[in-house]
């Protein structure tokens, strides 16, 4: 890769390693400009987008309507803070609201800050509404989990390089494996007040949970007074073909935690829903964001909203999703190997890569030196998750050369084509933190 670094992507990069913080190790392409699912770099080679700004931009880069929004609001006003009121962000409340069918929404900016905005909720609401003992709060989360990065929440991972010198850390948090009802029911007590979970668990690898968990966990929750939080920052609002990830099961959480999509590929959005038996525990004072709900945050979301529903980019995450994940498990089949196991829903699918034989970002790298970005998460998945937008045509010409990287790859170890391993792996939780 770095041979092909030159000219104005080095100046570039090396501000960027010469003055950032190392908490990044970004792929290195230099992106200049974007449009929709197409990017280009400072030396004018072209992309396709694969990655989507883990959903951020599932709209695709600088979607005519939703730039089109964001100008009209910046010849109004931009941020004026939640102490005054404003004629964006009720339509914007209105409109979230109806589609994910909840009385009520608490804007933020960035997911992690609505992640914290459930768990001060879920513990006031154990507090006020179950009567649970004050400070003796507990909330469920899932080995695996990624929900951010604040303390609080990188305290309850169960990843050790996420926690690794940031203790200490709040308590209060109980684990349970992903997918696993016995262990949800051995991690319950009478001081549980909720569960706060990815309905597909994307930074640990685009783990979808067995058939029929989320229907179980629903039940459990109401049996046992527990609300049930699921956090669809990053698989919400279509990305996983459905509006929200939790209708695959036909169920209901409590609560809501969106982010990223929001945004419109534009600005950080993010929100907190639930119905006013639970979000009334927020009163005057007790939360809120100064840059939250701000006037154009709110413009940007509610269009952003708006031309998911008029363009249908959820059938149309469906229907593309459906052709990805056959393109690719065809990659996998004729893999040798290479890929061991290919998984997902809608337009976010992730692939697998056998470590024996090579790391993910090494093939994260090849692609994107012949025009493909995506992203590794952790050492051995590649994920796919493009703009909604995307034509069969581009997921197609994105294939083709992950196709030819890998079998470019098991070449060179000698690899022969044969059957995928079928192996199909669950975060597993092997020394949960001591919370
Ligand atoms: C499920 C989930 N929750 C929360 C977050 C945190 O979002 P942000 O990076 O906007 O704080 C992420 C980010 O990837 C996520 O995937």
């Amino acid at each position: 890769m770095n041979a092909r670094i030159a000219g104005a992507a080095h100046h570039y990069i090396d501000k960027e390693s010469r003055f950032g913080a190392r908490n990044y190790q970004p792929v290195p392409v230099v992106v200049d400009h974007a449009l929709d699912c197409l990017v280009w770099d400072v030396e004018g080679r072209e992309y396709i987008d694969m990655m989507g700004a883990y959903s951020a931009v599932s709209h695709g880069h600088l979607h005519p309507r939703i730039v089109a929004a964001a100008h009209r609001q910046l010849q109004r006003v931009a941020i004026t803070s939640r102490a005054y009121q404003g004629t964006t962000l009720g339509p914007f409340l209105e409109k979230l609201c109806r589609i994910a069918g909840f009385e009520r929404a608490l804007p933020m900016n960035t997911g992690a800050e609505a992640v914290e905005t459930a768990i001060k909720c879920a513990r006031r609401w154990g507090y006020r509404a179950k009567g649970i003992a004050e400070g003796q709060a507990r909330i469920m989360v899932a080995c695996g989990n990624f929900h951010g990065r604040t303390t609080a929440i990188v305290g309850f991972s169960s990843d050790a390089d996420y926690r690794d010198g940031f203790g200490p850390f709040a308590p209060g948090f109980m684990h349970f494996d992903f997918g696993d009802m016995a262990s949800v029911r051995a991690a319950t007590s009478v001081n549980t007040c909720a569960v706060i979970v990815e309905p597909i668990q994307g930074e640990a690898g685009i783990v979808l949970p067995p058939a029929g968990f989320f229907t179980q966990l629903r039940e459990w929750c109401t049996r046992n007074d527990i609300l049930l939080i699921i956090d669809e920052v990053q698989a919400g609002l279509g990305r996983t073909g459905r509006w929200f990830a939790f209708e695959h099961e036909g169920i209901r959480p409590d609560a809501l935690i969106l982010g990223k999509a929001l945004g419109g590929g534009l600005l950080p959005v993010s929100a907190f829903l639930a119905d006013d038996r639970v979000m009334s525990v927020f009163t005057p004072g007790s939360h809120g964001s100064t840059f939250g709900g701000n006037a154009l945050a709110a413009a940007v979301a509610l269009e952003a909203l708006v031309v998911m529903e008029e363009e249908n980019l959820v059938a149309r995450s469906a229907a593309m999703g459906t052709h990805l994940l056959a393109r690719l498990r065809d990659v996998m089949r004729a893999s040798g190997g290479l890929i061991r196991d290919v998984r997902g829903r809608g337009l976010w699918v992730g692939v697998d890569v056998e470590p024996a034989h090579a790391a993910a970002r090494e093939l994260v790298e090849r692609m994107a030196t012949r025009g493909v970005l995506s992203k590794e998460t952790h050492e051995t998945v590649i994920r796919f998750a493009p703009p909604l937008t995307i034509s069969r045509a581009l997921i197609d010409r994105a294939i083709d050369i992950f196709s030819a990287v890998v079998v470019e790859k098991s070449a060179q170890l000698g690899l022969a084509a044969g059957p995928p391993d079928p192996r199909i792996k669950l975060a597993a939780c092997s020394s949960p933190p001591p919370n």
